[in-house]
């Protein structure tokens, strides 16, 4: 098969890797239908996660068709259509039995792309098979259900939750890439007062306010203020980072009200200043996470009541064999104006169920 392979920082290419196989009996092979790039593999190529070593094929996000299933396996078969969850779980470890999957210790956790072989590539093994795909329903396509591998139920889960967005609220979210404007379709469920989306990129800024981010502005040009004046000079009640720099860390941490909440969502490879010197006094919180997908079923039921905006976040698409293109396009976001890249074939569209008249 054809796959995306990881050469060491800086260097990856579509080559000829050797087909999986059935290694434990929870496994599943599936092929790969439509599968996208995130903000992580862009960090993983950066070298900002060193346990991703050279030869590794990338890509924890795909929605395939199930070819073979171990003999454990009992929740799938050949030929149904699942999305793949970017978090496999065994179902048996502490972790897993507390709905926690993105900390599984039994095997699973975010080992797709990261710590064995993932999917960008035309087939996959998936390991604890039950647990860590979702059979689709027909009404979600395969370019929409892409969306809740990921970028859904973390933007939901490390920072609406965590940030524990209520109504009346003002939620900051800082970096409007695809994370961050799934942060704000997922906040908005919740009625908060006002969002306001903070990006260095104008048709990223445009894209929040098109998905309910009621002000935006420029990170370069003093957010804190903008936040300050809406807010009679308090802060945010919710800041959410979704970018995974020091510094757009370090600005929710400026524009957080006495009281509030920091749910930091992006993936860093440098440390952060704390300022605790201005903190300490302040009775903020500061959550930190790694996106479990307990959420998932939810969402997916959400997305199949029209309820979430997927269409909207797919800017790109390309054929699975343009891989290294789609990379080009997702890393040049300021140029390309790309959201979400999604690659793969149009086997799968929704199929429309006419509602029956009673
Ligand atoms: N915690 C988790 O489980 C989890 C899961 C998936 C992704 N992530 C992380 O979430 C982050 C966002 O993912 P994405 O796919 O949207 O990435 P992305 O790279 O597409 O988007 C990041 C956005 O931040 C903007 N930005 C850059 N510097 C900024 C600054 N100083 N201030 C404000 N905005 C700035 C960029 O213009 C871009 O629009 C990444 O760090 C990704 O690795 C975390
Ligand atoms: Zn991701
Ligand atoms: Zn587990």
């Amino acid at each position: 098969m054809k796959a995306l392979v990881f050469q060491g920082p800086g260097k990856t290419s579509w080559q000829d890797a050797p087909d999986p196989a059935i290694k434990d009996a929870a496994d599943a092979i599936i092929r790969v239908d439509a599968v996208t790039i995130c903000g992580t593999d862009l960090h993983i190529i950066k070298g900002d996660v060193p346990e991703v070593a050279p030869g590794r094929i990338l890509g924890h996000e795909a929605v395939g068709t199930v070819v073979e299933t171990g003999g454990d396996v009992r929740s799938v078969r050949p030929g149904d259509r699942v999305l793949i969850s970017c978090i496999s779980s065994c179902g048996r470890c502490r972790f897993c039995r507390e709905g926690h999957y993105g900390q599984c210790r039994g095997g699973g956790g975010w080992v797709l792309g990261h710590t064995i072989d993932g999917t960008q590539a035309e087939y996959v093994r998936v390991p604890f098979a039950d647990l860590s795909v979702h059979p689709l329903p027909s009404a979600v396509s395969s370019h929409d259900a892409v969306l809740l591998a990921d970028i859904f139920p973390t933007s939901y889960e490390v920072g609406v939750l965590n940030g524990n967005v209520g109504p009346g609220d003002t939620v900051v979210v800082v970096g409007a890439g695809p994370i961050g404007l799934a942060a704000i379709a997922t906040a908005g469920l919740y009625s908060p007062g006002r969002i306001i989306a903070v990006d260095l990129d104008a048709s990223r800024l445009a894209a929040a306010r098109d998905l309910g981010a009621d002000a935006t502005t420029n990170a370069e040009e003093q957010p804190e203020r903008l936040v300050e004046d809406l807010t009679d000079g308090l802060g945010a009640d919710v800041v959410i980072e979704a970018v995974g720099v020091p510094e757009a860390f370090e600005m929710c941490t400026r524009m957080v009200r006495p009281g509030g909440r920091v749910a930091n969502i992006g993936v860093h490879g440098k440390p952060a200043t704390l300022h605790l010197e201005d903190l300490w006094i302040k009775d903020v919180t500061i959550t930190t996470g790694l996106v479990d997908t307990s959420s998932t079923p939810m969402l997916l039921r959400m997305m199949a009541a029209g309820r979430l905006p997927g269409a909207a976040l797919v800017t790109h698409r390309f054929e699975l064999d343009q891989m290294e293109e789609a990379y080009e396009v997702f890393s040049h976001a300021g140029e390309t104006g790309a959201l979400k890249v999604v690659l793969g074939g149009p086997q799968h569209d929704a199929i429309a169920v006419p509602l029956q008249e009673q």
